[in-house]
C-alpha cells in the first residue's frame, strides 16, 4: 500500500489533518503537497492542543518522516516560530524535511495580497491574505525566491531585488514600510534561513526511496477541491491545485506511485470566504450547525458559511480527483436536526436543472441545491466504533452519500477526540497492510 493521498473534496476545513494524523500512525512519511500557512489544523493529543499551519499532520509522532514538498509556499517565519513551539514542548521534530524548491513567502507577498484584496473592495475574495496568491504569481512569473536562496546571501540579495522591483509601483503605498528594505530583509531571511538549514532537502528522492521500498507515503492536501484554481469556483479560489493529481507535481513522484485517494468531507458543507456556496443555509439552522460544528477558521478565526451536503459538488469532486473512497467527517455534528436535507442536483434560473457541477460561472453563481429530504437521527453517535453501532438512519445517510458517489465510506468521525472515529474494514485494511 505505498501511496495514499488525502484530499479535501468541498471547501476545505473538512479535518483532512484528523485523518491524516490517524493514517501518519503507520506511514514511512506524510509529505504535504501543496498551499501554505492559508490552511490550519488543530490536533489535541494527551490534552494537550496543538496548531499547525505548515508543520505536515504526523509531526508529534517522535522522528517521523514528515516533508514540506516543492509545491508548498513556506513563510520562514511561521514556519520558524512552529518549529519553537513543537521545540519548546519538547516533541522530537528530527523527522521534518523542507524541500529546498518550496517557494518563500516574502513581506511584499503578504503586503501585495491584503492591497489586493482591499482594491477589489465589495469584489474581494475573501483570501486569508497570508501571501499565498502573490507567491505563486511569482513562482510562476519565475521571479519567486526558493528555500534554497536563504543559504547563498548573495543569490538571496539579487534575487530579492529582481522581485521587488517590477512591483515597486504597486508597492508604493508601502514605500517606507521598514520590512521591504532590501537589506533589513536580506539579513532577515539570511537568519531564518540558517535556523531552518538543518531541515532544507532534496525530499522527492526520500519518497522515491520509501516507495521503492514498499513503505507507506501519505501525501497530505490542503484546502479543497472546490477551491482549486484550475476545477474549483474561481476566481474565489486558493492559487494552487489541491487535486489529488496535484500531489505528484507537488512532492515530486509519478501518478503510478498513488495507489489511493481519499477524499475527505464533512456530513454537511462549510465554506470561509467569498464565492458561490448552492446549499448555503443563511438562517438559524445555518447559524446553530455552525455553533455546534464550532465552524469558526483555524487559521483567521472567521466565521464559516455553513449548508447542506452539496452531492453535486461532491461527486465532481470524485471525478476530478478519481476518488477511491470518502471520509466523512463530524457526522455527530447532525445529531438532531430532522429530517436532513442534501442537494442532488442543482435549479438554475428559470427552471432550468442540472444533474452534473456546471463550468459556466455564471450559472454557477445562481445555482441553488435541488434538495432531497432523508429522516435524521437522535441518539447521541458518539461513542459508535462501527458502521453497525450507527442509528440505523445515520447508516441510511451514509449509504445514500456512498451510492450516490459510487465509491465507499471509508471512516467516519463522530466526535473531535482522537479515538472518536469509525473504521471501516477498507479502511483497517490499509492501516494493516502498512503496519
Ligand atoms: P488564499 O488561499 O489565502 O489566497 O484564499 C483564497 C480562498 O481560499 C479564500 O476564500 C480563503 O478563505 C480560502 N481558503 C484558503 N485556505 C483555506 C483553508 O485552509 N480552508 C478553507 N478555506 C481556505
Amino acid at each position: 500500500m505505498p501511496g495514499l493521498v488525502v484530499v479535501g473534496a468541498q471547501w476545505g476545513d473538512e479535518g483532512k489533518g484528523k485523518v491524516v494524523d490517524l493514517l501518519a500512525e503507520q506511514a514511512d512519511l506524510v509529505v504535504r503537497f501543496q498551499g501554505g500557512n492559508n490552511a490550519g489544523h488543530t490536533i489535541v493529543r494527551d490534552g494537550e492542543v496543538y496548531k499547525f499551519h505548515l508543520v505536515p499532520s504526523g509531526i508529534l509522532y517522535p522522528g517521523k518522516l514528515c516533508a514540506i514538498g516543492n509545491g508548498v509556499v513556506v513563510d520562514p517565519k511561521v514556519l520558524t516560530s512552529e518549529i519553537d513551539d513543537l521545540r519548546r514542548r519538547r516533541i522530537d521534530i528530527s523527522g521534518l524535511r523542507i524541500s529546498a524548491n518550496s517557494h518563500l513567502i516574502m513581506p511584499y507577498h503578504r503586503l501585495l495580497d491584503q492591497a489586493g484584496e482591499a482594491k477589489l473592495g465589495k469584489l474581494q475574495i475573501g483570501t486569508t491574505r497570508r501571501g499565498i496568491g502573490p507567491c505563486y504569481s511569482d513562482k510562476a512569473a519565475r521571479l519567486g525566491i526558493r528555500m534554497q536562496d536563504l543559504l547563498d546571501e548573495k543569490i538571496l540579495r539579487k534575487k530579492i531585488y529582481a522581485a521587488m522591483e517590477p512591483k515597486r509601483l504597486t508597492l508604493r503605498p508601502f514605500a517606507k514600510d521598514p520590512e521591504l528594505d532590501l537589506h533589513t530583509m536580506t539579513e532577515e531571511y539570511r537568519i531564518l534561513g540558517h535556523r531552518l538549514e538543518p531541515y532544507i532537502a532534496d525530499t522527492a528522492p526520500i519518497a522515491w526511496r520509501i516507495l521503492d521500498e514498499g513503505g507507506l507515503v501519505v501525501f497530505e492536501g490542503a484546502q479543497g477541491t472546490m477551491l482549486d484554481i484550475d476545477h474549483g469556483t474561481y476566481p474565489f479560489v486558493t492559487s494552487s491545485n489541491p487535486v489529488a493529481g496535484s500531489a505528484c507535481v507537488g512532492a515530486g513522484v509519478g501518478p503510478r506511485s498513488i495507489d489511493e485517494v481519499w477524499g475527505v468531507a464533512k456530513a454537511y458543507a462549510t465554506r470561509v470566504g467569498a464565492g458561490p456556496f448552492p446549499t448555503e443555509l443563511d438562517d438559524e439552522l445555518g447559524e446553530a450547525i455552525r455553533g455546534v460544528g464550532g465552524e469558526f477558521g483555524t487559521t483567521t478565526g472567521r466565521a464559516r458559511r455553513t449548508g447542506w451536503l452539496d452531492l453535486v459538488a461532491l461527486r465532481y469532486a470524485t471525478r476530478v480527483n478519481g476518488l477511491t473512497g470518502l471520509v466523512v467527517t463530524k457526522l455527530d455534528v447532525l445529531t438532531g436536526i430532522d429530517p436532513l436535507h442534501v442537494a442532488v442536483r442543482y435549479l438554475g434560473p428559470e427552471g432550468a436543472t442540472f444533474e452534473e457541477f456546471p463550468y459556466h460561472q455564471s450559472i454557477l453563481h445562481k445555482a441553488r441545491g435541488d434538495l432531497i429530504e432523508l429522516p435524521g437521527w437522535h441518539e447521541n453517535i458518539s461513542g459508535c466504533r462501527s458502521i453497525d453501532e450507527l442509528p440505523r438512519n445515520a447508516q441510511s445517510y451514509l449509504e445514500y452519500i456512498s451510492d450516490f458517489l459510487g465509491i465507499p465510506i471509508l471512516m467516519v468521525g463522530v466526535g473531535p477526540g482522537r479515538d472518536e472515529m469509525i473504521w471501516t474494514r477498507a479502511a483497517e485494511r490499509v492501516r494493516a497492510a502498512a503496519a
